[in-house]
């Protein structure tokens, strides 16, 4: 979606751009509920699976808030890094898929939270965005700030309840989502809480987003559609289609990502 970002100062977030914890959390409605009785025979099971996601999401937002949320200065020295808030200018985002040739052309977003609101031409909303950048343009620097944001309740990304950011260098082609999940954000999931995970991407997907960051670092480089995995039919929208995902990517690796 973006190529070569230019940068533009920093907009810091106001106390309006935040919602409160406890409205957050008051969004698990009757409708949740009574979507999850299709699968759980006990009010007991639903409200077991209910802590399951509030818990993965605490861990998410205290991993993003923390080791998360430091951008290195230097990319080749370890200990010189600064917090996120610090440092953040925000980046200018050309869209190259817009609603019409001339959008296609023209439309530039100013703030990342506009990616979450483009349309295709028949108003559907557009689930998959591909963050293109030359290296060091600030991809994977754009992908921190949004998880921190997320973590610090900014109110543009609230209406997601999870959000997973996964690093593609650790992952080969026929990585499954939840392995991916518990290897490198949630160690602690048992088998159980990873079924009611794989159960809540599939059934609330529109509460879920995506960040996967650096799709020209995935570990396999022949692609080969027979041997593919759960993350790459999440990138092909045939595994938990009604999620939203970002895929950051060197132009050099865009044609593959749906070669
Ligand atoms: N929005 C930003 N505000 C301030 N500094 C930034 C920003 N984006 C990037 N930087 C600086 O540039 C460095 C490189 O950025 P980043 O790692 O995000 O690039 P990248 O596009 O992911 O590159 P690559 O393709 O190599 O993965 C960061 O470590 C940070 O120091
Ligand atoms: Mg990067």
């Amino acid at each position: 979606m973006a190529d070569q970002p230019t940068q533009v100062p920093a907009t810091a977030a106001r106390p309006s751009d935040c919602v409160s914890k406890s409205s957050e959390e008051s969004t698990s409605t009757a409708a949740e509920k009574t979507s999850l009785a299709k699968h759980y025979s006990s009010l007991e099971s639903i409200e077991q699976h209910r802590r399951v996601i509030e818990r993965c999401a605490e861990a998410l937002r205290t991993t993003y808030k923390s080791t998360g949320s430091y951008v290195p200065m230097i990319p080749w020295v370890d200990d010189d890094s600064k917090h996120i808030d610090e440092i953040y200018s925000g980046l200018m985002l050309e869209t190259e898929e817009g609603l019409t040739d001339s959008e296609r052309r023209s439309r530039v977003l100013e703030t990342y939270g506009e990616i979450f609101e483009v349309k295709t031409k028949n108003g559907d909303p557009i689930h998959i965005a591909i963050l293109k950048g030359e290296p060091g343009r600030g991809k994977s620097t754009l992908v921190k700030k949004m998880a921190y944001d997320w973590a610090v309740y900014i109110r543009v990304l609230q209406k997601y309840k999870l959000v997973f950011v996964l690093k593609m260098h650790a992952l080969e082609q026929g990585c499954d989502v939840i392995d991916a999940i518990s290897d490198q954000l949630l160690p602690w999931l048992t088998s159980s809480d990873r079924r009611v995970l794989d159960l809540y991407i599939q059934d609330s997907s529109d509460k879920v987003l995506f960040l996967m960051d650096g799709f020209d670092e995935l570990m396999t480089s022949a692609l080969c559609e027979s041997s593919f995995g759960s993350v790459f039919h999440v990138l092909h929208r045939k595994k938990y289609t009604g999620c939203s995902v970002v895929v950051t990517t060197r132009p050099s690796h865009y044609a593959n990502l749906y070669g």
